[in-house]
């Protein structure tokens, strides 16, 4: 736990603090080329690095399995990025204050993907019953609890959606907003708007094989993803749809999380999104 949020034990946390960890990530020499995806867990990460990752080398093909991952936080020794190709596509789950200094003075391209935080919980809840780093071994509703009193790794969704709110205020143009709700609904929509942000020309051809080869079955079926490959069996391509808390939370469950939403979350632009989407 550092400063009030709790860190999955990842490798460099468990070697170096996570302090030192965190501290490490914030001194990573950007590139004025990086690009970094930065998400709460669970707000659809991977869907959205595979469509960055092939708008930005002009590919078409699943590229779960990199030789390094790219997510800061877990890499045990950072020097490893400096053998990747320009533009570096490089992600974290930790929040907008941790982000390396230089990717911030630099203005680097950010993209960020939100969804609504009761599916995100839900997602989160499977993730960790199988992901071996978190280890989870409660039930839905101790990880209901752990969610409402903000102890699920990388902390509060709150907290790290509204900072990344004002940092679309503060740095206006640097930070790539989407729904992961739009992207289900208009993917091709999405994906253009996406392209639009990093400058990349498409063709409406183009822009339909990258909605046709990261669709969730797609996906779900790569022999490739990175969770097959590690542990084993594939735990991030779950259901992939809006709405699956529905199936789990119940009614006590679900006016608690409406208050504790309605008060956290007041004033948010990103509220109004959900508000319109509510019924979906
Ligand atoms: P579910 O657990 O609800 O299925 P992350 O990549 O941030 O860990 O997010 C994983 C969630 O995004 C999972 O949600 C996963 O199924 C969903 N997801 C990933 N790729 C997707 C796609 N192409 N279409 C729809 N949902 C996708």
């Amino acid at each position: 736990e550092f400063e009030g949020v709790r860190f999955p034990a990842v490798i460099p946390i468990r070697k170096k603090g996570v302090e030192k960890a965190l501290q490490d990530v914030r001194e990573i020499q950007s590139r004025e080329s990086d690009i970094m995806i930065c998400t709460y867990p669970k707000s659809g990460t991977h869907w959205v690095n595979e469509v960055t990752n092939m708008l930005i080398r002009n590919k078409t093909e699943l590229d779960t399995v990199t030789k390094v991952s790219t997510m800061l936080e877990v890499i045990p020794d950072l020097s490893v990025l400096d053998a990747l190709p320009s533009p570096r596509l490089l992600n974290t789950h930790c929040s907008f204050k941790y982000l390396p200094k230089k990717h911030i003075e630099n203005r680097c391209k950010i993209i960020h993907i939100i969804r609504n935080p009761k599916d995100v919980c839900i997602s989160f809840y499977y993730h960790a019953k199988s992901d071996p780093v978190l280890d989870f071994t409660g039930s839905w509703d101790d990880f209901f609890e752990m969610w409402m009193s903000d102890k699920c790794p990388y902390g509060s969704w709150y907290n790290y959606e509204k900072e990344m709110e004002q940092a679309e205020k503060d740095f206006p143009g640097m930070i790539f907003t989407c729904y992961f709700e739009e992207m289900k609904k208009d993917d091709t929509g999405e994906i253009q708007r996406l392209a639009n942000f990093l400058e990349i020309p498409c063709t409406e051809k183009t822009i339909a094989n990258i909605a046709e080869t990261t669709s969730f079955n797609n996906m779900q079926q790569n022999k490739l993803d990175i969770t097959k490959v590690v542990s084993g069996k594939g735990f991030i391509y779950r259901k992939g749809e809006i709405g699956d808390w529905k199936n789990h939370f119940t009614v006590a469950q679900n006016e608690r999380f409406d208050v504790q939403y309605t008060e956290r979350f007041k004033g948010s632009s990103y509220k109004s999104f959900f508000e319109q989407i509510k019924e979906t």
